[in-house]
């Protein structure tokens, strides 16, 4: 049984309007926690988290003082999805005394093969068999930015080391592909959207064979309220249950959509415009998910079951104008090339 401050327990989740964040909130506030969640703008709160009760700060991530007051006298479990530096972890720091379970979200990134590569080297990592918490990590730090291929992984092993070696009981959990509802980018779209323009065929590179572990935001919420409940210092992975390729993916929103397409299996070796996907891998990729099954970890469900969530959000969001799926049109155009695909059917191709 949990031992909480007081007979509410409070959670502060820092960036807490994104994916994680909101499914965290709901899931406490439902149980009875009061949770602060912070960002820089109120209207990215998530409306109903208000009707359970949840209050927003405003609060930069590199506002020290605004951290450290909405803190105040202490909280049950500090949630940080935006640590991504060393310099975000020693913001911190000092507030961890005041806090029972510190949780830190990371990324599988981190985590490099034989030869060195990860999840965002150019040339394709490849790991054997799935990743466990104590595979190696790239170095930390270094001068690339933080939010590029090479800087971001280093970055972030430079802020999980600050945190695990402060000896307070930090969580440090290392999701895949998050997906729920508000995810950034909700990478499903891809799908989405064909599946609402009705595409009569969806291309997908390798055969659709490709894996990269989706990590749904139900899925780390139950986790980050078993590591609050449990505090102590550790890494663990955050994955789905199971690890579906692009394929199975494209058909369980295809499903859920009620709709249906051709599906054209490109072989290795097609032209790279043609049916890529964020799923995309030459190798899987699939993260070991013992280490929190053995502390109690209990999934909400598989890709299916928790996905729904996302794929009624983005419909809603899609029937209510372009809105924020504008906002990450850069992302998607490569994905997103019906222009290139006509061409290629139009040759006669299936
Ligand atoms: N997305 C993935 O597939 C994935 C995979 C592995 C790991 N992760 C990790 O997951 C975490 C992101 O979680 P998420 O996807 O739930 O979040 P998200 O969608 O990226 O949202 C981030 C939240 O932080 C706020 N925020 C961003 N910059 C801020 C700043 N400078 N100061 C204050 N607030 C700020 C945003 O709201 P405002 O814009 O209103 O400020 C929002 O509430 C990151 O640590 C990332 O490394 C993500």
């Amino acid at each position: 049984m949990a031992r909480y401050r007081g007979p509410v327990p409070e959670a502060l989740i820092l960036g807490g309007t994104g994916a994680i964040g909101t499914e965290v909130a709901r899931r406490l506030l439902t149980d009875g926690w009061k949770v602060t969640v912070t960002g820089r703008d109120a209207a990215h709160l998530d409306a109903p988290l208000l009707e359970l009760g949840v209050q927003f700060r405003a609060v930069d991530r590199a506002d020290r003082k605004a951290i450290a007051a909405a803190v105040g006298r202490g909280v049950d479990l500090l949630l940080d999805c935006i640590c991504f530096t060393a310099a975000d972890a020693e913001t911190i720091l000092p507030l961890l005394p005041l806090v029972a379970s510190p949780v830190m979200i990371s990324s599988k990134a981190v985590y490099i093969d034989t030869q060195g590569r990860h999840s965002n080297s150019d040339e394709p990592a490849f790991f054997k068999r799935p990743i466990r918490e104590d595979q190696p990590t790239l170095p930390p730090g270094g001068s690339w930015p933080k939010d590029s291929s090479e800087g971001y992984g280093r970055h972030k092993v430079a802020a999980e080391r600050i945190l695990l070696e402060s000896g307070a009981p930090v969580s440090v959990l290392r999701p895949s592909k998050v997906h729920g509802r508000r995810a950034r980018p909700p990478r499903e779209w891809v799908f989405v959207k064909r599946a609402l323009d009705r595409r009569p065929c969806v291309l997908l590179a390798r055969r659709g064979r490709g894996v990269d572990q989706p990590s749904s935001a139900a899925n780390l919420a139950a986790l980050v309220q078993l590591a609050a409940e449990t505090p102590a210092p550790r890494v663990l992975n955050a994955a789905d249950p199971d690890a579906p390729d692009a394929l199975q993916i494209s058909r369980v929103v295809a499903a859920h959509l009620g709709h249906r397409w051709e599906e054209v299996l490109l072989p290795d070796g097609a032209a790279p415009q043609l049916g890529d996907h964020p799923w995309n891998r030459r190798f899987p990729i699939v993260l070991d998910m013992s280490a929190a099954e053995l502390l109690g970890y209990r999934p909400v469900g598989d890709y299916a079951s928790t996905v729904a969530e996302e794929l009624g959000w983005l419909t809603d969001l899609a029937r209510s104008g372009p809105g924020l799926l504008e906002s990450q049109g850069s992302y998607f155009s490569r994905y997103l090339d019906y222009e290139a695909e006509d061409r290629f059917l139009g040759q006669g191709a299936v």
